[in-house]
């Protein structure tokens, strides 16, 4: 098929809500497109197991512990979904760790923030996984294929982890005055954070508009984002914590919450690597890879004698057939 033919029908089948499979003809700015988009969600979701896995070992009790234990273990999971989906459009797992641990590749703002108190276990579990289903519901709609199938799953144990740290809210902010301030600090430092996941607004998004024309993303980051403050207004209610913003209110025109400006300097500041703990989390992505080295060779090895192995019975069953 020509060019024209192979554009046409790749545009049909986004039209008509036909996936894009790795083998079908794909633009290449859209091949782009989704590489971008999944390898940077694949190393947050890596990343994102640091600021979790230093409360690990201090979690209140054994039952909190497995729990944070098993979330942290999620994330890795979802990270390597992440990673097998992006390698579908022709880009080597390697590559795509090559440009996180040397700083090209970029990760959600969010993981660059440091975790001060168990209270930040339950805000993360709440605002930061609330706001990543929040946004990621959506991507389980996505043309592509593979990335549409893993955010399935994601997104179940995204709305445990939300749960798990709503609870851990809801038990603090029941508890003692010490606590029920100490889940107030937490949503004090996390929220603002949390509201500038969803990127930058909707007129200072480079890829916002031709990545819904795709149906990669089926909605703005401004929609995300507002779709979020609303659902939270309610559940901070119940916890009888006050979100951190004195413009937030009722709107009853637009049938939405009004909130205040993001700091937006802030936001790029950490986007380009000068959050509080930008160097910590890229410096422990570095040794974990080294360290990780052997791992990596010892499996290869492995790889490479069970292949051995499978070439040399193939080789006796071919001759015992021709005897
Ligand atoms: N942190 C870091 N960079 C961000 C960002 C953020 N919060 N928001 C936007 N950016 C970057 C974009 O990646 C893009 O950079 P690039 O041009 O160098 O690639 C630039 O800022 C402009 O932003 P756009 O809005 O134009 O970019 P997108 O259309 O890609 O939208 C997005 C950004 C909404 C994050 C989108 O990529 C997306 O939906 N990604 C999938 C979900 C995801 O990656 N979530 C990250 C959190 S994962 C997580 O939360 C783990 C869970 O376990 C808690």
């Amino acid at each position: 098929m020509d060019a024209e033919k192979l554009l046409a029908t790749f545009d049909d089948k986004i039209d008509r809500e036909i996936r894009i499979e790795p083998k079908d003809w794909m633009p290449e700015e859209y091949r782009k497109m989704l590489i971008r988009q999944i390898s940077q969600h694949a190393h947050s979701e890596i990343v994102g197991m640091l600021p979790e896995a230093n409360w690990i070992t201090r979690a209140p009790s054994l039952k909190r512990k497995a729990t944070l234990l098993a979330k942290v273990q999620d994330e890795a999971g979802h990270g390597l979904y992440l990673y097998c989906a992006a390698e579908t459009l022709n880009i080597s797992r390697e590559e795509m760790i090559d440009q996180l641990l040397s700083g090209k590749a970029k990760y959600s703002s969010i993981f660059n923030y440091p975790t001060l108190s168990w209270a930040d276990m339950g805000a993360i579990g709440w605002l930061v996984d609330g706001a990543a289903i929040m946004n990621q519901v959506p991507l389980c709609r996505a043309s592509y294929g593979p990335y549409a199938r893993g955010m399935v799953r994601i997104c179940k144990e995204e709305s445990f982890h939300q749960r798990q740290g709503y609870e851990i809210l809801l038990t603090l902010s029941r508890g003692s005055k010490q606590q029920k301030a100490m889940a107030q600090d937490a949503l004090n430092r996390w929220w603002w954070p949390s509201l500038m996941m969803f990127g930058p607004n909707d007129d200072a998004s480079p890829h916002t508009a031709q990545s819904m024309k795709w149906k990669i993303k089926r909605f703005s980051n401004d929609e995300l984002r507002q779709k979020f403050v609303d659902v939270c207004v309610e559940q901070a209610a119940i916890l009888g914590i006050t979100i951190p913003d004195s413009d937030l209110k009722w709107n009853e025109e637009r049938r939405h919450y009004d909130f205040g400006e993001i700091n937006w300097d802030e936001f790029w500041n950490v986007v380009k690597g000068n959050g509080p703990c930008n160097k910590e989390r890229l410096d422990a992505r570095i040794s974990a890879h080294e360290n990780g080295a052997w791992v990596r060779e010892a499996a290869m090895a492995h790889a490479e004698k069970k292949k051995r192995k499978m070439e040399k019975e193939n080789l006796e069953k071919k001759s015992d057939v021709k005897v």
